[in-house]
């Protein structure tokens, strides 16, 4: 079957086609350069781009999988959780379109699509697995007994694990957003360099919080702003930031992946993009004895692709589809 995803739960307008398991096109306009000014997303502003945005990213998606609405067997979209306004665009669109074509219509929830993502392409070498869901809204550990059935074990308190690198990142002046700047700038840095809080690692739950590192690297700053005109310096604090996040990460995944029973552990997400993330994952998995499945760079960050990949999967489980009078969920959470 052929479908038409689309995703605006954020500030990536993006459709894509998918058929038999493979994504065809995965067309993303990204809004970074708009929300930068203010230093974060302005949900406002995020569902006017979307307006703006979503008939000409449509266009492209179809037109390089070389495919017309007539080939089109359904219409799946993002359902929550997201900014509300901004999710309304993309729902309501995609619900236009499979009205007008007397399509069946696919309600999709973001998280779910992430925390499959690892598997796209290679469903066939599914397994059981304890998965990190890593953004700048939502950090995530969910144990997935089997295909679409999965648990949710712990998740932040407070801060997502994005946000913390976004807003440590604000704090020393770097761009909105600051998660890929830190990766850059901690690669020549030194990350034992400041001892910045590890929160709840010892803790025996499978949640996080990141606002108390936030906090104090904040009275950091204020208390040595004269690092700030240091190059290295900042390098330095960079690492130490990023080297306190991704040790809390790597070591909950990992110790609730040995609770759970399971051989496989996964990641996604924007955050998965990051690099020391992905080496230290790397390093645990394989000194624990754990397969590690990390879905693609494309893929981590939002995009229609994985949703129309989720979308397909649970067509074809028959338990996908959306009455079209049901409303917009926003809040939906991974149960
Ligand atoms: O999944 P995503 O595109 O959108 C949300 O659903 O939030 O994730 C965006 C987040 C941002 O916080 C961004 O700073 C972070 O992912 N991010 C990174 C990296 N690339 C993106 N954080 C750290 N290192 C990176 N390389
Ligand atoms: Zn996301």
């Amino acid at each position: 079957m052929t479908i038409l995803a689309v995703e605006t739960s954020c500030d990536e307008t993006s459709a894509a086609v998918v058929r038999e398991g493979k994504i065809l096109s995965n067309a993303v306009s990204s809004q970074i350069a708009l929300h930068a000014e203010y230093g974060g997303v302005v949900p406002e502003l995020a569902a006017r781009e979307h307006l703006k945005n979503l008939p000409p990213v449509a266009r492209a998606a179809l037109d390089e999988a070389q495919t017309s609405a007539g080939e089109i067997d359904a219409i799946a979209a993002t359902q929550g959780p997201g900014l509300p306004t901004a999710l309304l665009v993309g729902f309501k669109a995609a619900q236009a379109i499979a009205f007008a074509l007397r399509k069946p219509f696919i309600g999709i929830n973001h998280h779910e699509a992430h925390l499959y993502s690892p598997w796209i392409g290679d469903f066939a070498a599914f397994q059981p697995n304890v998965s990190l869901i890593v953004s700048g809204g939502h950090t995530i550990l969910v144990w997935v007994q089997s295909e679409l059935k999965h648990k949710v074990l712990g998740a932040t308190i407070d801060d997502a694990a994005g946000e913390c690198f976004d807003k440590t990142g604000k704090l020393m002046g770097l761009p909105y957003p600051a998660g890929p700047e830190i990766d850059k700038l901690a690669e020549q840095g030194n990350p034992a360099a400041f001892g910045f809080p590890r929160p709840l690692l010892a803790d025996a739950s499978d949640d996080f919080s990141f606002s108390g590192l936030k906090t104090s690297v904040r009275y950091f700053l204020r208390d040595n702003p004269e690092l700030l005109d240091n190059p290295q310096k900042v390098r330095d604090l960079c690492a130490s930031i990023q080297a306190a996040i991704v040790e809390v990460l790597v070591a909950k995944t990992i110790r609730a992946a040995k609770r759970a029973g399971v051989r496989c552990v996964t990641a996604s997400g924007g955050v998965t993009c990051n690099r020391e993330l992905r080496k230290k994952l790397e390093h645990a998995c394989k000194k624990n004895g754990f397969i590690l499945r990390l879905a693609e760079k494309d893929l981590c960050t939002d995009n229609a692709g994985m949703i129309g990949i989720l979308a397909e999967r649970k067509f074809l489980a028959g338990t996908s589809q959306v009455p079209m009078d049901q409303e917009i969920i926003s809040g939906l959470t991974l149960a």
